[in-house]
């Protein structure tokens, strides 16, 4: 390993800082040890209806249970909207940056109530109740935030699927939580180009129908104005229905533990989970980290990059940031459009003081040279985030020393849908940074690193990622599947939650996260399991079998490499290679488009039928050298044609 580069603590970052590295030490210490009272301490930051008189009640052995605050009420929107009215009513909440650069709004709390009110009305009185499932497929524009917001003042549970899912995607996780209410737009715009949303709507409500789930509502938020296909009495348009609706709501009074919102996200196996978040927990979680993490004080403007379908978009575009009365910039577009400043254009357009982003955008726009960024002023930052997958230290200086000017820190942030909220960073006042670490936990998190026997691992170490007690922003069970939710996180070591990914630990105590050591891979970002392209590719007339593994890639930082056997009598063509690709991009969306497709007349297989991607990875990174044994193989001949036939040749 190359040497490592540490980045001090400069007295800048030190000097308002929240937490300095002294009280981070003892703050740390003390959630640890005594983690009921450092929660209950800081389970306050939130506004209750009624308190709480108990704080942790959670068993990560047996069955599994996770209550935090559980005899406490309170209300997600009432904390992000209402209670900062009396003292920043007239500060914007969200500001809005189009597609296109002239296209911009900004809303103040005032108006966000209102919003927010109304639109709760208007689920009222068409039918939503507590406890009801709300599908939101929504671009990123502000009515995406309403909706889910809204939501959580009734109390309805939201499920938010990103834009750019398909129709086949967005009717599994219909049809999955029962969700007979579905909030969309006509149409998504991004980079200059419409996305069809009412259409892949129209067409995922059908596909939901058959599986059993009866769509009876959908709201259309009119975003582009495009053309769209219309039911009536099932149709409804957002701007005709706010108008008859009034602009207060009352909040629901919630339990701490009611549900709050589903995600969809990958695993090694089968269908996507849906992750289940509750109300109080979470929230205490997401406006806590999101205060330290980002040492966010009064007046900051924040943007986090994420678009709302996924957890970042969750966690810190909409929940964190409203609890503290922050002012947050939503972003509709993407980084390259209309020119490879746009970013950092924004951000001088705005004043950007914290600018959170994936690392993949950020290898993207190193690539395109950094005239495009020192062309603008970014004087406003004052700190930077990373976030979804791990930043490469190459990555990591530029952002560093381009973007920032060498000024202003970088919190590499380590968590997971599951998680809620991040688990492992560093703080900006208090962490020496090194280049491609996450650093240390955040309060209250105890990570453990065990070897594949579950050995615990102490010190300078490499392993795989546990955690070992709960912290309030945990999800709490797979949505509909308790058993999966047991069985997925808490049975490879028992009584640990186990993450997926393997990390390292250095001589500092510094974790390094190493990537996935299950099936699922990463790409920009996006994760997604191998398990769900190998289904989407099996699906496909022509396919009898299919593997799919990762692959580093430059950019992507994994990319999607298929092996595809064909059935008997079928011919491989490019047509064929290039209808499969469209087959996938169908069946799960544009993230999921295989960057290589072999056709392989044979699988490496053991002699009982498991399918060795061990080597197919090998193959994959044309590492083909180091195959390890093949002995155990029922033909080891299948190889040599996979190795002579790859598609991936350096
Ligand atoms: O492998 C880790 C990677 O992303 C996974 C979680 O993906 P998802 O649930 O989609 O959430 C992404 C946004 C929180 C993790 O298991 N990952 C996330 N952040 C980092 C990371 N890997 C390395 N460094 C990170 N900062």
């Amino acid at each position: 390993m190359s040497e490592v580069h540490v980045h001090r603590v400069q007295p800048a970052w030190k000097k308002n800082a929240l937490i300095d590295n002294d009280t981070y030490l003892k703050w740390y210490a003390e959630s640890v040890k005594n983690p009921d009272k450092f929660w209950g301490k800081h389970g306050k930051r939130i506004d209750w209806f009624k308190p709480y008189s108990k704080v942790e009640n959670t068993s990560f052995d047996g069955k599994v249970s996770i209550k935090w605050f559980e005899d406490g009420e309170t209300n997600v929107s009432w904390n992000c909207i209402d209670r900062h009215l009396k003292k920043r009513g007239d500060q914007t909440a969200i500001i809005w940056e189009g597609d296109n650069p002239y296209d911009d709004r900004k809303v103040t709390y005032n108006e966000l109530y209102a919003h927010v009110c109304r639109f709760a009305n208007v689920l009222k009185k068409h039918g939503v109740k507590k406890g009801d499932r709300v599908t939101i497929y929504m671009p990123m524009i502000p009515e995406a935030a309403y909706a889910m917001l809204a939501c959580t003042r009734l109390g309805a549970i939201h499920s938010v699927v990103f834009g750019g899912f398909s129709p086949d995607a967005l009717a599994g996780r219909i049809d999955d939580c029962k969700s007979t209410f579905v909030i969309t737009a006509d149409e998504g715009l991004r980079g200059g180009k419409h996305v069809p949303l009412k259409e892949n709507t129209d067409k995922a409500i059908e596909i939901a129908a058959k599986a059993g789930t009866k769509v009876e509502k959908v709201l259309v938020v009119r975003r582009t104005g495009g053309k769209i296909n219309w039911v009536a009495g099932r149709d409804l348009w957002h701007h005709d229905e706010i108008a008859t609706v009034k602009a207060d709501c009352k909040p629901e009074k919630m339990k701490a533990e009611d549900p709050l919102f589903i995600l969809y996200t990958s695993g090694s196996t089968g269908k996507p989970k849906g992750v289940l978040h509750t109300t109080a927990g979470y929230l205490v979680y997401v406006s806590m980290t999101h205060q330290y993490v980002f040492d966010y004080h009064d007046g900051d403007i924040y943007w986090c990059t994420a678009d709302v379908g996924w957890v970042t978009g969750h966690s810190y575009i909409v929940y964190g940031p409203l609890a503290n009365g922050a002012t947050t910039l939503m972003f509709e577009g993407v980084p390259n459009y209309p020119s490879q400043s746009r970013f950092w254009e924004v951000i001088d357009k705005h004043k950007v003081n914290i600018f959170y982003t994936a690392p993949t955008a950020l290898r993207a726009l190193m690539g395109s040279g950094d005239a495009h960024v020192t062309k603008t002023s970014r004087k406003s930052l004052r700190v930077l985030g990373s976030v979804g997958e791990p930043i490469n230290p190459e990555a990591w200086e530029w952002y560093f020393n381009v973007v920032g000017n060498g000024k202003v820190p970088i919190v590499d942030t380590w968590w997971q849908t599951e998680t809620g909220g991040i688990l492992i960073t560093p703080l900006p006042g208090a962490t020496n940074l090194k280049a491609g670490s996450a650093t240390r936990p955040f309060f209250g998190v105890k990570p453990q690193l065990v070897d594949g026997d579950g050995k615990v691992l102490e010190g300078a170490a490499d392993g795989n990622l546990c955690i070992t007690d709960s912290w309030p922003g945990q999800m709490r069970t797979v949505y509909g599947d308790h058993d999966r939710f047991v069985q997925t996180y808490f049975s490879t070591y028992k009584g640990k939650y186990f993450t997926g990914d393997g990390c390292r630990r250095d001589e500092d105590g510094y974790y390094w996260i190493t990537g996935r050591v299950d099936d699922v891979i990463n790409v920009s970002g996006h994760r997604m399991g191998t398990a769900e392209v190998e289904s989407a590719l099996v699906s496909h007339d022509k396919v009898s079998e299919a593997a799919v593994v990762g692959y580093p890639h430059d950019i992507k930082g994994q990319g999607i490499y298929c092996y595809v056997t064909l059935m008997a009598g079928e011919a491989s063509s490019e047509a064929l290679r290039k209808e499969l690709v469209d087959h996938v991009r169908k069946e799960i969306g544009a993230i999921a488009t295989p960057d290589k497709i072999q056709f392989a007349p044979g699988l490496p297989k053991t002699r009982s039928g498991k399918i060795m991607r061990r080597i197919l990875r090998k193959i994959a990174e044309d590492d083909f050298g180091a195959l390890g044994d093949t002995s155990t193989l029922a033909d080891p001949a299948v190889v040599d044609d996979l190795v002579a036939n790859r598609q991936n040749k350096k």
